[in-house]
């Protein structure tokens, strides 16, 4: 019986964190489309965005704490997202483009 208890209370966290990451991943991609402009710049096949001032980011897949970095501090004509896009936005379109680059 405990068991079956310990078993539910897994699968049932185990869907929660599914929801709460699907959640984030469709926020992260407005980010990317709209409040952050990134699609103005970078390619990626996940937004159908097709820029190239930036690199294609299929091509160079970065984990999130390389995303977070630049979008935290920015890159050459990159602007830094501080004071444009709150934390929780720049976590979450990193979250997006880490996951996304990847497919
Ligand atoms: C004005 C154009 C522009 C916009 C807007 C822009 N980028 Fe970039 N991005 C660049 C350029 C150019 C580079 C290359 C910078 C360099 O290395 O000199 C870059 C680099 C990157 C890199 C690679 C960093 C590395 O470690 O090599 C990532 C990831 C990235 N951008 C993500 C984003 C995300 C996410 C957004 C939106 C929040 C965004 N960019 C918005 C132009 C842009």
């Amino acid at each position: 019986m405990k068991l079956l208890i310990y078993t539910a209370v897994l699968i049932k966290i185990f869907f929660f964190q599914l929801v709460i990451a699907d959640e984030l991943f469709l926020k992260g991609k407005n980010i990317f489309l709209n409040a952050g402009n990134c699609s103005t710049c970078h390619s990626l096949k996940d937004a159908n965005s097709n820029a190239n001032i930036g690199p294609n980011l299929n091509e160079i897949r970065p984990v999130f704490e390389r995303v977070y970095t630049v979008v935290l501090n920015g890159a050459g004509v990159m602007p830094s997202y501080q004071g444009i896009l709150t934390e929780e936005e720049m976590k979450a379109v990193s979250f997006y483009v880490s996951e996304s680059a990847n497919n």
